[in-house]
């Protein structure tokens, strides 16, 4: 193998919807190549007793079940290797669980994930996991955004494919992942092919004209334009980057 392989591990109670759409298009040729790797463990198996129960009722009531921090715990010890009581395991290995409580996914952190060895994800269903395997194992919590998915298998896709497509060799163009939407802080800027004219809808002059520095002028103000008026968030951070980064809002 000419370079390291990234892996991705995930914990869950439906393997089967691995690889899923990771088995296609961009994401399944860079498996395919062996240019990353899944294992899909089926959390079920770590069941201790005889009815294979991975949940149970909420203590303080509620609605819907709680995954056990027994069976969790027993399937992260038994993948990671990490048994003592610190749970210690490789530090450069990060450890996340999928859930709408999480700090949400940010393409800087997609990037520190793509150059990590391999992240384990676990996903959960049903209510949620219990927070003392949470804490005890000191797993990262990361949302996709906010809105509540039914678990947390296809936010696990959504946070593989942002980092498989940052692989080296997955994607070629360098120049493409530089340009695009969040890096450098800005949404992407709007793009045409042919036809120059299409149901009396013309390709803004300026891209057919040949004239490099024009057309770089204008795609920078067209960035600038779509992150004011549709992510007013990511514009104050870029205006003020240290105000927003100490975590003012946290
Ligand atoms: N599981 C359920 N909803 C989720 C979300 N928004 N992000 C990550 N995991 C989730």
């Amino acid at each position: 193998m000419s370079q390291p392989l990234w892996t991705a591990r995930v914990l869950t109670l439906f393997p089967e919807m691995f690889p899923g759409p990771l088995g296609h298009s961009l994401a399944g040729k860079a498996l395919a190549a062996g240019l990353w790797s899944l294992e899909a463990v089926d959390i079920r198996y770590f069941a201790g007793d005889k009815h294979r129960s991975v949940d149970d009722a909420a203590f303080g009531g509620g609605p819907g079940l709680v995954m056990r921090p027994d069976v969790i715990d027993a399937a992260l010890a038994a993948v990671t290797g990490a048994i003592g009581p610190d749970r210690a395991r490789p530090a450069d290995e990060p450890l996340i669980y999928l859930s709408p409580r999480g700090r949400p996914l940010t393409q800087d952190r997609v990037h520190a994930l793509a150059a990590a060895p391999r992240v384990t994800l676990l996903c959960g269903r049903y209510e949620g996991v219990d927070q003392r395997v949470l804490d005890a194992w000191s797993v990262e919590e990361v949302s996709i955004g906010d809105y509540v998915l039914s678990g947390g298998e296809p936010a696990a896709i959504v946070l593989i494919d942002a980092c498989v497509r940052l692989l080296p060799g997955v994607m070629g163009d360098a120049e493409t992942l530089a340009e695009e939407s969040f890096e450098g802080g800005l949404l992407e800027y709007p793009q045409y092919t042919r036809p120059q004219e299409w149901r009396g809808r013309k390709v803004p002059e300026v891209l057919a004209s040949g004239h490099h520095e024009n057309i770089r002028a204008w795609r920078r103000a067209q960035a600038e334009a779509a992150t004011r008026e549709r992510r007013p968030d990511l514009w104050a951070r870029r205006q003020a980057p240290s105000a927003v980064k100490e975590g003012k809002s946290r």
